[in-house]
């Protein structure tokens, strides 16, 4: 096994591994030391099975569901489709999978109170050019802070809620029905410190983003919508971001405790991108 940096800012390439079969502890072990320190690792020329990637997804803890059922794969709960491929049915087309996921700065599941460790794609189908995903490093982000700044974030929490993110983007995407009730009383709003830390590598990464923090709590509508948006742009600064250029049979794992990530829609959407997530649970938040 061989892992070898692919940025400055995250990501790592293992290779010489076959994760479609048990590994030793030794290998894992590997591993989850690579995925400490560089939060973003990519397994190239993998062929998983759904059983498969749930089976190595277990390695890091208990795969869940997504709110959003309607993506889910069937007969798999816990593998979530992400794709811009059509399913003709009675009603017309439909999409299979979650399409325009993702696309804006966010964190997996962080509007939930212990929200998702980490999060895997693995890619089935890309399309000739574009479609990369953009990694931000949180870890970065909070260093290059001046000690003021980071002084005043430190006791501060902000509000998490799904919703916000189909009010501000999802909402006027096509193939994105509104959210239905049920649904929405499933994700209620929770508060998660600003600065999180880290619970295995011990250090402080900012935990706000654009797609779903709605505000910080104890400023006023403008000091906070001020300062989550010098947070979001300061973030992602270009010095910080690992861009990941998919190929098709990428395992890519990243952590979204020190992470944000974005999509990017520059694809022909008649070429097929068609990738399996699983999800893997995390703890509560700490500062
Ligand atoms: C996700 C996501 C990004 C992408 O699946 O969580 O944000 O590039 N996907 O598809
Ligand atoms: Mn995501």
């Amino acid at each position: 096994m061989k892992i070898k940096r692919l940025g400055a800012a995250a990501g790592a390439e293992v290779s010489g591994v076959d994760i479609s079969k048990p590994l030793s502890n030794a290998e894992f072990d590997a591993i989850h030391q690579a995925f400490a320190d560089h939060c973003v690792l990519v397994f190239p020329g993998q062929k998983l099975s759904p059983e498969q990637q749930l089976a190595f997804s277990r390695r890091f803890g208990p795969p869940i569901a997504h709110v959003l059922e309607g993506f889910r794969l069937p007969d798999y709960p816990e593998v979530f489709i992400v794709s811009n491929k059509k399913k003709k049915d009675a009603n017309g087309e439909k999409p299979v999978g979650a399409i325009y996921a993702g696309q804006y700065w966010h964190t997996d599941l962080s509007y939930v109170a212990e929200p998702a460790m980490a999060s895997m794609l693995h890619s089935l189908e890309m399309p000739s050019v574009g479609g990369d995903t953009m990694f931000a490093n949180m870890y970065l982000a909070y260093d290059n802070l001046s000690a003021p700044m980071k002084a005043f974030l430190a006791p501060l929490e902000a509000l998490h809620d799904y919703t916000h993110a189909y009010e501000t983007v999802l909402s006027k995407l096509p193939g994105r029905p509104p959210m239905t009730e049920e649904q929405k009383a499933l994700v209620p709003p929770v508060v998660h410190p600003v600065i999180r830390t880290h619970p295995v590598t011990k250090k402080k990464a900012l935990y706000v983003n654009p797609g779903f923090t709605r505000r910080i709590l104890g400023l006023t509508e403008d000091e906070s919508s001020a300062l989550l948006g010098f947070l979001h742009m300061h973030a992602t600064r270009p010095e910080f971001i690992y861009r990941h250029d998919w190929t098709v049979g990428d395992v890519v794992l990243w952590d979204n405790r020190c992470l944000m990530h974005r999509a990017i829609s520059d694809y022909d959407m008649n070429e097929p991108r068609h990738m399996h997530r699983t999800t893997i649970a995390g703890d509560k938040p700490f500062n």
